[in-house]
């Protein structure tokens, strides 16, 4: 148990670990595809309880059997999303996923390319029962580890999710990972966020990350290649972040990005083009000083 706790070694707040996982406590959002399905809710409470329990013992993400309905979604999903990532997703991405081997014939194993990451950028995947409170969600990025969820959306809507799911962070948030700027880029961002105490602050750190990691484009050889995790694991997303024209798209500029509200809920329709990777992780760097966020 203590090298678990030390390789996959996050400080959990001890309030979070008085209770023991149940598995009644999963909420949902209202306008979850399945809500009414009791076969759907009874698998998502039972993958609630077990990646909880994991995330609070600091066990890394449980190795799942995946049942035949959900291997067939991510199938469905993963082979519709493989044609959009070689035409349209940045070159730092369509490598990580080829190096994590993360293909549409098997669902992948969020302990194996946690493995995986450790070994080529020293981060680790951290299983979280749903969305974390952004202190806690943070905290684990600061100290290298990324929550990610592992139950799969209802089959029903293949598309859509209310909240992040497998698909999304698998396919959005995993590969770039694998990327030493890219790494070192959202560590900084979690430092800082974890750091400041000016709800200003972390509302513009919110912003500078939702415009790059999460709905980021980046210039690549004269193209707009797309670069954010919540464009990657969307098939209308990537589609809609480049051809649009309902969406604007402009340079990043990071004193204008950090003033910029977003609205997750919606269909994105004003996003910012970075020049690089290593760009964003140099302005990362000048906010976070700007800002006299102290992180170490
Ligand atoms: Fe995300």
């Amino acid at each position: 148990m203590k090298d678990t706790l030390i390789q996959y070694g996050v400080a959990v707040d001890p309030r979070e670990m008085v209770e023991p996982p149940d598995p009644d406590e999963l909420e949902v959002d209202p306008k979850t595809p399945g809500i009414d399905d009791p076969a759907y809710m009874s698998r998502r409470r039972w993958i609630f309880a077990l990646t909880r329990k994991h995330r609070l013992e600091g066990l890394g993400p449980p190795v799942f059997e995946y049942m035949p309905e959900e291997a067939r979604l991510w199938a469905d999903v993963s082979a519709q999303l493989a044609p959009l990532h070689d035409a349209h997703a940045c070159a730092l991405y369509r490598k990580a996923k080829h190096e994590l081997a993360i293909t549409s014939a098997e669902v992948p194993q969020m302990r194996h390319l946690s493995d995986r990451l450790r070994a080529a950028t020293q981060t680790h995947l951290i299983p979280a029962e749903g969305s974390l409170a952004y202190r806690t969600f943070y905290r684990y990025i600061a100290a290298r580890g990324f929550p990610v969820t592992q139950f799969l959306r209802h089959p029903s809507h293949p598309e859509f999710t209310p909240e992040p799911d497998m698909i999304h962070d698998c396919l959005g948030h995993v590969p770039p990972f694998m990327d030493r700027d890219y790494a070192e880029l959202i560590t900084l961002l979690g430092k800082a966020a974890a750091a400041a105490t000016d709800g200003g602050h972390v509302l513009m750190l919110k912003r500078f990350s939702w415009f790059s990691i999460e709905f980021g484009l980046v210039e690549e050889a004269g193209d707009v290649k797309v670069f954010g995790a919540g464009i990657l694991s969307s098939t209308g997303e990537i589609p809609n972040s480049l051809f649009s024209r309902a969406v604007t798209r402009r340079p990043f500029v990071t004193d204008v990005v950090v003033n910029t509200d977003y609205d997750p809920t919606y269909m994105q329709t004003q996003l910012f083009v970075a020049p690089s990777l290593k760009f964003l992780r140099a302005e990362a760097e000048a906010l976070v000083k700007k800002l006299a966020i102290k992180v170490t």
